[in-house]
């Protein structure tokens, strides 16, 4: 009787369900239901065919990426998984987005993705740049309307922040995370996510995140771009590891696995991070993509011979989207077959494409409702962003003599290739950024001198080549001129991706320009625009002041005369070590300590740095005073405040930026003579003074990690320092 019943109640619910299915709108396309139901309910409608499909990733429109050349894909499947797309309005991908929806049989929409790094159209400094501004709430506003002017144009997805921790600035790359520091790569990389994608994915403004490049990319051998990486299991939790581990807990949407072999296993075949720790230890529920091609190139890295094996291998490691590397299309549905891939791991893989999808809202709002350049891009608040982002990144490097401000002067020489570039000022991964949209370096000193000081201007070299026959006009001009501005710098594709430089010396014939130039006897200011750090030694020897303005955008031309004219007050200061020279590279502040400080120095140049991390003047001048601590000894599980005060002794306001930095002087492994753990930026106007406090958890603060990740705290000595202040306590 029993079997009977449950029979007939099995056949009842089976028969519902089929009447449903067959009736109803199908649970998935509810958007009342829960998102984890719609996910369970569509991937049991899906064939393994659709499955694999939603793995893969295609482009669409003219790609503008020049290191990833590849044939315009033609007929793009209408169940493809997801697009790049490169044309900045709504038009093709709505048109492409129709077909997924009306003419594949589930109607799963299309994820859009697009390189957004510092800006969509309104282009922002360089990311490097701005972690000069030490200021995250700003940035955390520029990648919200990065992501307002991209969601509006087509794009659900943008491959950003990159918060590769980097120490050599031959990598060209360098350019494009937050400098050598773990702890500011992980501040940034929140600001950005939170910036991109808000609290509220469907928000038609709001945009997935995507960290990269995961994991170790930054530690490329001598600056070589894709190459290896020799990273021990202590430095990549100490150093790599943190920034993902933050990005990770803000509640990223997606990840991208990296070119780089790490130790051997490449960061796209990496079962250790991707899945291990990413999905494992982390839960992880979003996805990772690959980044392009770095499926298919585990053939050239040699640990797979043939893209099948290449499918296998990052697929069962990890990465549930193939870019552009037709390894899944072509292989994974032969692999599941051969019982070689688990169907439950495609299903685990396409379930977080899917979830992203709903928490788009991309099943409701397929469509990027139509809209007009003016109510899409460089709005007057985006523009505002951009000024003051830029404003805040600028570093002044030197002010001997306060040559600068330039006050009480009539003419002023201006001079130098960069002067009236402004293609260059936008730097690498511009997306839809239009050179013409930028402020050049002399629009900006037009727009702050005029009426006020006679400007003159020659160009008086190119970036680089040899020839010199400008220099002599450019001497006439400096002679006639009250003080002389030389507008120098890298080109906008002398970093960036597969850009490396086996020195960071500028082109000779810029560092001539100068010596050309300081014949003339007037005061020299160096307006320096790059992607890395630059070796300045010689150059610093020739001027009298130097500001490192980075690529700054579109809007950096008016800020940087604004400090040049005394209107605007430098806040900046170094996100990464400026090194004496190329040949001290790697150089970073969080070193650890020689077994003999006082020796193993070089014989021929200094050890130290030319500017530290964490160096900027500023015009006014800030008194520090002793640290305090709420109490020097305490237990592990207590809090502790940290104050300082500092005052402006000035006669100008002016933001100071204090970085809070601790260190284990005595420890189970040898740790970095200091860490950054904590910074905070304030406004002090002129005589004014303010505190600035850190409250410190021991755990997250004072302690480290070992090997495996595993975070510990010991009893013992520990220091608080800011600047040249320190103070100890001690953890029972
Ligand atoms: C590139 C870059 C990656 C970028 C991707 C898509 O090769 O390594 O940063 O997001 O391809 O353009």
């Amino acid at each position: 009787m029993r079997k009977i019943t449950i029979i007939a109640l099995s056949l009842l619910f089976a028969t519902t369900l089929f009447a449903q299915k067959k009736t109803k709108t199908p649970l998935y396309k509810d958007s009342k239901q829960p998102i984890e139901k719609r996910v369970n309910d569509l991937i049991s409608r899906m064939t393994l065919e659709e499955k694999v499909l939603q793995l893969n990733q295609l482009t669409l429109g003219r790609n503008d990426n020049a290191n990833n050349m590849a044939d315009p894909v033609n007929d793009i499947p209408a169940g493809i998984g997801s697009l790049i797309y490169f044309s900045s309005n709504p038009d093709l991908r709505n048109q492409v987005q129709k077909k997924a929806m009306e003419h594949s049989r589930l109607g799963i929409p299309i994820l859009f993705g697009y390189d957004v790094i510092h800006g969509y159209r309104t282009m922002y400094p360089i990311s490097l740049a701005q972690a000069c501004s030490w200021n995250p709430k700003l940035v955390e506003e520029a990648c919200s309307v990065a992501a307002q002017e991209a969601r509006m144009s087509g794009v659900d997805w943008t491959f950003s922040p990159m918060i590769d921790v980097a120490r050599d600035a031959r990598w060209g790359r360098v350019s494009e995370g937050y400098g050598e520091d773990p702890y500011t790569n992980s501040v940034f990389c929140v600001a950005s996510v939170k910036g991109y994608q808000g609290d509220d994915l469907s928000n038609p403004k709001k945009i997935a995140a995507c960290l990269k490049h995961y994991i170790g990319y930054g530690a490329s051998e001598a600056g070589r771009d894709y190459v290896y990486t020799e990273i021990s299991r202590q430095t990549l939790w100490d150093t790599y590891m943190p920034p993902y581990q933050a990005g990770v807990e803000a509640g990223v949407a997606t990840l991208m696995s990296s070119f780089n072999d790490i130790n051997g296993t490449p960061g796209t075949a990496n079962q250790y991070i991707l899945r291990e720790i990413l999905k494992e230890r982390w839960q992880h529920d979003g996805f990772v993509v690959s980044d392009w091609g770095a499926i298919q190139q585990l053939r050239s890295q040699g640990v797979a011979a043939d893209k099948k094996e290449a499918a296998f291998k990052a697929f069962t490691a990890g990465v549930e989207m193939d870019m552009m590397n037709d390894c899944y299309n072509k292989h994974l549905a032969e692999l599941v077959e051969e019982g070689k891939v688990p169907q439950a791991l495609v299903d685990d893989a396409v379930k977080r494409i899917l979830r992203l999808k709903f928490r788009l809202g991309l099943f409701e709002t397929p469509y990027t409702p139509a809209s007009t350049e003016k109510e899409r891009f460089l709005l007057p608040q985006s523009l505002q962003i951009a000024e003051q982002l830029a404003e805040e990144s600028i570093v002044m490097l030197k002010n001997e003599g306060s040559t600068l401000p330039l006050t009480n002067i009539s003419k002023i020489a201006v001079v130098g290739p960069m002067a009236k570039s402004n293609w260059h000022l936008l730097g690498s991964w511009r997306a839809q950024g239009k050179s013409d949209d930028a402020v050049t370096l002399f629009a900006g000193l037009e727009n702050e001198f005029k009426n006020k000081v006679q400007l003159s201007y020659a160009q008086g070299c190119n970036f680089d080549g040899e020839d010199r026959s400008g220099f002599e006009s450019v001497l006439t001009l400096a002679k006639g001129a009250d003080a002389v501005i030389v507008c120098l710098g890298e080109k906008a594709q002398w970093s960036g991706e597969n850009a490396s430089r086996s020195t960071l010396s500028l082109p000779q014939i810029q560092e001539d320009l100068v010596a050309e130039l300081k014949k003339a006897g007037k005061p020299i200011i160096l307006l320096l625009s790059s992607g890395r750090p630059l070796e300045l030694v010689r150059l610093e020897k020739q001027s009298d002041a130097m500001l490192q303005i980075w690529q700054p955008g579109i809007a950096g031309g008016n800020p940087i005369a604004g400090i040049l004219s005394g209107r605007i007050n430098p806040s900046g200061k170094l996100s990464i070590t400026f090194p004496y020279s190329t040949g001290q590279i790697p150089i970073y502040y969080n070193h650890r300590q020689s077994a003999r400080p006082h020796q193993g120095k070089y014989q021929d140049i200094p050890s130290t740095p030319l500017y530290e991390f964490g160096h900027g003047l500023s015009y006014t001048t800030f008194e520090y005073s002793d640290i305090t601590l709420s109490a020097d000894k305490i237990n592990r599980g207590d809090k502790l405040i940290a104050e300082v005060t500092v005052k402006n002794t000035g006669d100008m306001d002016g933001a100071e930026t204090v970085h809070w930095f601790v260190r284990d002087p005595v420890s189970t492994i040898s740790r970095p003579i200091k860490e950054l753990k904590f910074f905070d930026k304030l406004m002090i106007r002129k005589g004014e003074t303010k505190v600035f406090r850190f409250e410190i958890d021991p755990i997250r603060d004072l302690g480290f990690v070992d090997g495996e990740g595993k975070r510990f705290l010991e009893s013992g000595e520990y220091w608080v320092m800011v600047k040249d202040k320190k103070v100890s306590l001690t953890i029972n």
